[in-house]
C-alpha cells in the first residue's frame, strides 16, 4: 500500500480516481484545499501528494513536502507550470503528469465556446426562458469562409484544426515544430505568427504556458490582430495579458473573447464563490462585456477525460511504488 494526500479534490476526481484500476492499493487521503507552503504538512504519513493545475509546488512547499518523506509529486494533468521542477528534482522527488487524457474534450470545448460566442446562445438561452423572443442583438457571423489561426499544432491544436477544417474555414497554423505531413492531409498551412495574427478571423491558443509564451497575446500583438478578431483560450491564462486584452475589447478592436482559463484564476476557478464579492477588477470587467464568454477551467471536464486521468494516475503511482519505469512521457 501507499499513501497518496491528494490536493484541491472535487466529488468529480474521488469518484474517479476511486474506480481506477488498482485504486484499491492506494491509500488515498483527500483533501479539498490546495497544496500551498501553509497546507504541505497535511501530506504527513504520505510518500506521495497527487496535484491538479492550481496546486502551488513552489520551492518553499517542496521543501517541506520532502522534509515530510515525500518521494513523489503526481500531478493529475498534464501541465506542469505550477511545480517547481528544478527544487523536485534536487531535492529527489519524482514527477509524474498525464501527458494526454482526452485532447478531444479540450478540442471540442474550444470550439463549443467560439460556436456560443458567435451565435449568442448563451444571451438566447437566458432571453428565451424569460419569454422574450427577440432577436435584437444576437447576429453572428458564418464561420464557412472564415479563417482561424491555430497557435500550437500538438494533440489538441490538431484536433481543434480539424474540426475547424470541417466547418470549410481556412486553418492557418504557428508551432515552433511544425508537423509538415499533417498540415498537407488536413489542408493546414503553417504561416509565421505575425501572419497568422494578421490574417485571422478567429485566433485559438493551444500552447503551453512557458517563459517565452508568457503573455503572447499582448498590447503589442493584440494590435496586429484583425479587427474584430475572435479569441479562443483554452490553455493557460497567463497567455494573455488581461489588462492589454480589456483595453483591446473596450476600443472595439477585438470582437469576442472566450476563456476557459484565466491569468489570475487561482482562488477562484473551480470555486463556488456565489453570493461573495470578487476580489478582482479585472476578472469583474471581463465579465460584464456581453462579447465575452468564460467557463471555468472545464474544458477537461468529460467522462472520458476523467477515466484517463484517473488510470494513469493510479498507473504512476504503482509503478512509482513498485520501483518501475514510468509509463512512457509521464516522468518529468
Ligand atoms: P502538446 O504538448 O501536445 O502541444 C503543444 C504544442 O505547442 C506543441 O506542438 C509545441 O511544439 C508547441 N509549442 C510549445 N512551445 C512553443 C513556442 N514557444 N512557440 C510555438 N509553439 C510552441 O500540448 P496539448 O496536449 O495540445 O495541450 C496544449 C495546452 O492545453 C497545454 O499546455 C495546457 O496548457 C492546455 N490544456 C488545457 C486544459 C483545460 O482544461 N483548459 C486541459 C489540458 C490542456
Amino acid at each position: 500500500m501507499i499513501e497518496i494526500a491528494v490536493y484541491d479534490t472535487k466529488p468529480y476526481d474521488r469518484e474517479y480516481l476511486e474506480q481506477a484500476a488498482g485504486a484499491e492499493r492506494v491509500t488515498w487521503c483527500f483533501h479539498e484545499f490546495r497544496l500551498s507552503v501553509k497546507t504541505a504538512s497535511a501530506a504527513k504519513d504520505a510518500q506521495g501528494v497527487c496535484l491538479f493545475v492550481n496546486d502551488q509546488a513552489d520551492r518553499s512547499s517542496i521543501e517541506i513536502l520532502s522534509s515530510l518523506g515525500v518521494k513523489l509529486l503526481a500531478l493529475r494533468c498534464a501541465g506542469a507550470n505550477n511545480v517547481d521542477l528544478v527544487a523536485a528534482r534536487a531535492l529527489g522527488l519524482s514527477v509524474v503528469r498525464v501527458p494526454a487524457y482526452s485532447p478531444h474534450a479540450v478540442a471540442e470545448h474550444a470550439v463549443a465556446l467560439l460556436l456560443t460566442l458567435n451565435r449568442k446562445i448563451h444571451r438566447a438561452y437566458n432571453r428565451v426562458r424569460d419569454l422574450n423572443f427577440s432577436l435584437k442583438g444576437l447576429v453572428g457571423f458564418d464561420l464557412h469562409g472564415k479563417t482561424v489561426g491555430i497557435v500550437g499544432t500538438g494533440k489538441i491544436g490538431r484536433i481543434a484544426a480539424q474540426i475547424f477544417r470541417g466547418f470549410e474555414m481556412e486553418v492557418l497554423a504557428y508551432d515552433s515544430f511544425p508537423a509538415m505531413d499533417w498540415a498537407t492531409s488536413h489542408g493546414v498551412l503553417y504561416v509565421d505568427f505575425d501572419t497568422l495574427l494578421a490574417r485571422s478571423d478567429v485566433i485559438s491558443l493551444h500552447i503551453p504556458l512557458l517563459p517565452e509564451t508568457n503573455q503572447m497575446l499582448n498590447q503589442r500583438t493584440l494590435a496586429q490582430m484583425k479587427p474584430g478578431v475572435f479569441i479562443i483560450n483554452t490553455s493557460r491564462g497567463k497567455l494573455i495579458d488581461s489588462g492589454a486584452l480589456i483595453t483591446a475589447l473596450q476600443a472595439g478592436h477585438v470582437g469576442g473573447v472566450a476563456l476557459d482559463v484565466y491569468e489570475e484564476e487561482e482562488g477562484i476557478f473551480f470555486e463556488d464563490l456565489s453570493g461573495k464579492i470578487l476580489h478582482d477588477d479585472e476578472l469583474s470587467l471581463l465579465l460584464s462585456f456581453p462579447n465575452v464568454l468564460i467557463t471555468a477551467h472545464q474544458a477537461f471536464l468529460t467522462r472520458e477525460a476523467l477515466r484517463e486521468i484517473a488510470q494513469v494516475t493510479t498507473k504512476n503511482i504503482l509503478q512509482f511504488e513498485a520501483g518501475e519505469a514510468f509509463l512512457a512521457g509521464t516522468t518529468l
